[in-house]
C-alpha cells in the first residue's frame, strides 16, 4: 500500500464530478482545422482509440474499488469513473460524423474493441491473480493517464489550433481540462494498490510501448483513407511540419515525458496547470450548458 496516499488526499480539497455535457456534429467539416489534412487525422485517431481506452479504464477502475478504503479516494475514483465514461460516449458522436463522410473507420474500431476486451480488459480471473492483473492495469493506465493529462494541458495551452471549428475544440479542450482536473486519480488507486515502483516503471513502458504503435498504424489508415480531395499530398512531411507549427503536440512526449513519470517521488499533481484547467470549464460552452441544464432540473 502507497505511504503517501493519506497525506495527498488530506491536501486534496477539490472534487470531480462528471458534467453531462452534449456536442453537436451539424455544419462540422471534414478537416476541422483548416488546410491541415493530417493535423486533423490526429485528432481522428484520439476521438476513435479514447472510448474504449476510456471505458476499459473506468471498468479497471470500478473493479479497485472494493480495495480501497479512503474515503476520499473512493470519491475521487468515483468521479474519475463518471468523466471517463462521459469522455467516451462523447467522442463517439465523431463516429457518425467520420462514417457519415465516407471514412471507413470500421477496422480502427475493431482494432480497439479486441484491445480493450482482450489484450487489457478484465481476464475472468479469480483470488490473487485477479488482483495482481488489476494492479497491472492500474500501472498501465496510471502511465496513460499521465500522457493525456500532458497532452491535455497542450490542448488548453496551444494557440496555434484555436482556428479549429469551434465545437471540435470545445470538446478536446473540455476533455483535456477534465484529464488535468483528474490527472492524480489512477496514480494515486496505483499507489493505494500496490506502488511498486518496478511495476511502475515495467507498465510505464509498455503503455508509451503501446500508444506510440497504435498512434502510428491509426495515423497512418487515417490519413491513406481521407476520402477529402483536399488530402494530404506528401503525409509524412505534412506530419513534420504540422508538428512544427503547432497544430498537434509532438509524438516525442511519449518518450520526454518518461523520466518525468519515473522519478521514485513523482507525484502527478506536481504537474500541469489545475487552474488553467478550472478556469476552461468555468467558460466552456458545453460544460456551462450541462451545467445551466442541471440547475434547471434541480430548481
Ligand atoms: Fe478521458
Ligand atoms: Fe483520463
Amino acid at each position: 500500500m502507497g505511504t503517501t496516499t493519506s497525506r495527498r488526499y488530506a491536501n486534496e480539497a477539490y472534487a470531480i464530478t462528471a458534467r453531462n455535457v452534449t456536442f453537436d456534429w451539424s455544419g462540422v467539416p471534414l478537416h476541422y482545422l483548416p488546410g491541415e489534412p493530417v493535423a486533423t487525422q490526429f485528432f481522428n485517431f484520439m476521438h476513435l482509440v479514447l472510448p474504449e481506452g476510456e471505458r476499459a479504464m473506468a471498468a479497471a477502475l470500478a473493479e479497485a474499488l472494493p480495495y480501497i478504503h479512503d474515503e476520499r479516494l473512493r470519491e475521487e475514483v468515483q468521479g474519475f469513473i463518471g468523466q471517463e465514461s462521459m469522455h467516451a460516449s462523447s467522442h463517439e458522436g465523431v463516429r457518425e460524423h467520420l462514417e457519415r463522410n465516407g471514412v471507413p473507420i470500421q477496422p480502427v474500431i475493431e482494432r480497439m474493441q479486441y484491445f480493450a476486451d482482450r489484450v487489457i480488459g478484465e481476464r475472468g480471473l479469480t483470488g490473487r491473480a485477479k488482483k495482481q492483473w488489476l494492479k497491472e492495469r492500474l500501472g498501465l493506465y496510471a502511465a496513460m493517464e499521465h500522457f493525456t493529462a500532458v497532452i491535455g494541458q497542450w490542448f488548453l495551452d496551444s494557440e496555434e489550433i484555436e482556428d479549429m471549428h469551434p465545437m471540435m475544440l470545445d470538446l478536446i479542450r473540455w476533455h483535456g481540462a477534465e484529464e488535468v482536473e483528474h490527472r492524480n486519480v489512477v496514480f494515486d488507486a496505483f499507489q493505494y494498490l500496490d506502488g511498486s515502483y518496478t511495476r511502475r516503471t515495467r507498465t510505464a513502458l509498455l503503455a508509451a510501448a503501446t500508444l506510440i504503435g497504435l498512434y502510428a498504424v491509426t495515423m497512418r489508415y487515417l490519413v491513406r483513407n481521407d476520402p477529402e480531395p483536399e488530402k494530404a499530398k506528401h503525409p509524412i512531411l505534412n506530419y513534420i511540419t504540422a508538428t512544427r507549427r503547432g497544430k498537434i503536440p509532438s509524438f516525442t512526449v511519449f518518450i520526454t515525458e518518461m523520466p518525468k513519470y519515473l522519478r521514485p517521488n513523482f507525484h502527478p499533481s506536481d504537474m500541469g496547470d489545475l487552474d488553467a484547467a478550472i478556469r476552461y470549464l468555468a467558460i466552456s460552452p458545453a460544460a456551462r450548458a450541462a451545467e445551466s441544464t442541471e440547475t434547471e432540473s434541480t430548481s
